[in-house]
């Protein structure tokens, strides 16, 4: 069984054992899971190529920790409670030993299909049971998933294709979001207009909307698992084995694929679900993430199956029927650990009450949060309305590049601080180190923050681009991960997120980097160069403000804010549609021609003053000009 710390002062023992003997540390862990061979060597690392490497030698699937282990002790238990888009349509569950069967049966389709270990496998999926299902079958013939969030654009589905060429394509024809029906196939077929490595898309049958269809290529996913065995014996993976590559926008170019392997991110994920929400046997657990971003990976699917546990899968979105389906879900499946984010509280609590009111929650126990800072007032909110003052509140921090929770409290074990993530989980070493690279020690401090030791589930490498991880994470401070993020360690060591301290914006919770937007913004044809930044956004937590330079005078300003919406919508997504949009003569640079992004954050704050100094500008006239047209 996966160590559960129950008490502060446990905390402190783990955590001190955890960086005194690393090794000894996950080795223990590691030995509460089901391995084909054991490990031959805990660690192997360094920072700077970098290199790292977990339980060396060792061998497993990951599929027979999540099912099969489960099987004698637990067989009959609901794994997967799903739960439709639409409240009256029926809810499905799927017990421990049913989603093996269903996992085995989509592995052998997958292997009919040609499908093989190191295979990679695309995902444009809607939140139905069988992504999990699908994603389980990935795992467990060795094929590599790469989940993009059906919500991304043609072209931008395109290039995470290309990136990591995919032989498949898994999607559904449409997808249900909430009173809406959206093509899925139709986005496909136009991203695979440019996708030569494709040679077989699957189509699960979901909304039954007419779709196009390619002969020899396409597929009906319902009809291929007709009569297929549902035995299928899991692949003998190596611990550092690529299990998934998940796509995370960057601050230059394209997307990075980042990728996971098997062993340490299975002990990662297992043992922080286990201890940041204290999952205990029979609880109810749901995150309303989608397993298009990592929260869905690693506590939907994985660490929670890992770990014996109910967990819910919800298809729709917060405000369908209407703005209190959370709370109606949270009453109906008797939801004890509810996990959300802060742009979802935020976005129902500017609705009132009165969508909390008719709900009981009284089942809830605990209750989470991830993906931004979340602000006081949600935070209170939260804590109140939903927990009823008697739900410990999870601030967990982390990122798609850390495979799993890297600073939270553990539920109601170690203290909890409105705003702040609060302490590292054991095995984390985290540092605060200023602009130079030197370490800042002692309390009531700020700086960039980074980790100085590995643990098992961190990033491997950026698919087919070693180097770019080597320069994004680990060339800016020596002998560190560098998060990106910039951090406060308070009097008494908690550790409060302040936000990106590089060019990702965060828009409801959604990285988006600001040269993906630009570069949406910049296929208008009549558009020369675009810079966005954040600014604060009530609901969104950030919202996108672009500065534009037109090519020659703009007659009609609003017809042409509406086409760059247009691209932008189509180039990336409609996530990442600009909630300003500023025309303007020219963009501040510094020498090298960087954008001063300093400053346009500063005016699309509002600020008036106070931009420091712009001597080191190229061209610091500019600045006026911009602040000039600057919209309120
Ligand atoms: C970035 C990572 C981890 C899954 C969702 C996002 C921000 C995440 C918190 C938090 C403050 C947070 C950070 C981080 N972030 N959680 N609890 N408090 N900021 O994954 O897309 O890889 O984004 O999200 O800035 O670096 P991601």
């Amino acid at each position: 069984m996966t160590l559960q710390i129950k008490s502060i002062d446990q905390y402190h023992e783990v955590y001190k054992k955890s960086v005194t003997d690393p090794e000894g540390f996950w080795a223990e862990q590691a030995e509460t899971f089901t391995w084909r061979k054991k490990w031959d060597k805990v660690l192997e690392w360094e920072f700077d190529s970098p290199s790292v490497k977990w339980f060396l030698g060792g061998k497993l699937n990951i599929t027979e920790n999540c099912l099969d282990r489960h099987l004698e002790t637990r067989g009959d238990q609901t794994a997967i409670i799903w739960e439709p888009n639409d409240p009256s349509e029926a809810v499905k569950t799927y017990t421990y030993k049913q989603l093996h069967k269903e996992v085995c049966r989509f592995a052998n389709v997958l292997k009919k299909n040609g499908v093989q270990k190191g295979d990679r496998i695309c995902f444009y999926l809607p939140m139905i049971p069988e992504m999990a299902i699908a994603v389980l079958a990935c795992a467990r013939i060795g094929a590599i998933h790469s989940v993009v969030f059906a919500g991304f654009s043609a072209s931008a589905l395109a290039d995470r294709i290309n990136d990591a060429s995919c032989k498949m394509v898994l999607c559904s024809d449409g997808n249900y979001r909430g009173a809406k029906t959206v093509p899925v196939k139709a986005v496909v077929d136009e991203a695979c207009k440019s996708t030569p490595s494709v040679e077989t898309v699957l189509m699960y049958k979901r909304t039954e909307t007419k779709v196009e269809w390619v002969e020899g290529r396409d597929k009906v996913w319902q009809d291929e698992l007709e009569g297929v065995s549902d035995v299928c014996e899991a692949e003998e993976m190596d611990s550092e084995d690529t299990l998934f590559i998940l796509y995370t926008s960057g601050s230059t170019g394209k997307p990075k694929g980042v990728q996971h392997s098997c062993g340490g991110y299975m002990v990662y994920t297992t043992f922080t679900f286990k201890n940041v929400f204290q999952y205990n046997e029979g609880d109810i657990y749901w995150c309303t993430a989608d397993v298009g971003w990592i929260t869905g990976h690693s506590y939907i699917v994985y660490g929670p199956l890992s770990a014996g546990a109910t967990t819910i899968m919800s298809e729709g979105i917060p405000t369908y029927p209407d703005y209190g389906r959370f709370w109606q879900i949270c009453d109906k499946h008797k939801v004890n650990i509810f996990y959300t984010a802060p742009t979802a509280i935020r976005a129902l609590m500017a609705q009132g009450l009165q969508f909390v009111e008719p709900y009981s929650l009284s089942t809830l126990k605990v209750l989470g949060t991830v993906g931004e800072p979340i602000n006081e007032e949600a935070w209170r909110w939260y804590k109140k309305h939903i927990g009823k003052d008697k739900c410990p509140i999870v601030d967990t921090w982390w990122q798609t590049e850390t495979g799993g929770i890297m600073i939270s409290s553990l539920a109601g074990v170690t203290p909890e601080k409105p705003t702040f993530a609060t302490l590292p989980m054991p095995g984390i070493q985290p540092v605060l180190l200023n602009a130079e690279g030197t370490e800042i020690e002692g309390n009531d401090v700020e700086g960039f923050l980074c980790v100085k030791f590995p643990w098992p589930s961190m990033i491997r490498t950026t698919w087919g681009d070693h180097e770019r991880c080597r320069s994004v994470y680990f060339n800016r401070f020596k002998g560190k991960y560098f998060t990106g993020d910039g951090c406060r360690r308070d009097e008494n060591g908690m550790y409060r997120i302040i936000g990106r301290v590089d060019d990702v914006i965060i828009v409801s919770g959604h990285n988006l980097g600001t040269a993906e937007v630009e570069n949406g913004i910049n296929s208008h044809p009549n558009v020369v160069e675009s810079a966005v930044v954040g600014f604060p956004h009530q609901i969104k937590g950030n919202a996108i403000y672009a500065y534009v330079i037109m090519d020659g005078v703009v007659e009609d300003e609003a017809k042409t804010r509406q086409e760059i919406l247009e691209v932008v919508s189509k180039e990336v997504g409609p996530i990442a549609k600009p909630e300003k949009i500023q025309f303007v003569p020219g963009l501040p640079k510094t020498r090298s021609g960087k954008i001063m992004r300093r400053i346009l954050r500063k005016i699309a704050a509002g600020e008036k003053d106070n931009f420091g100094d712009i001597s080191t500008l190229l061209n610091p006239e500019i600045v006026e000009a911009v602040k000039e047209g600057a919209l309120g």
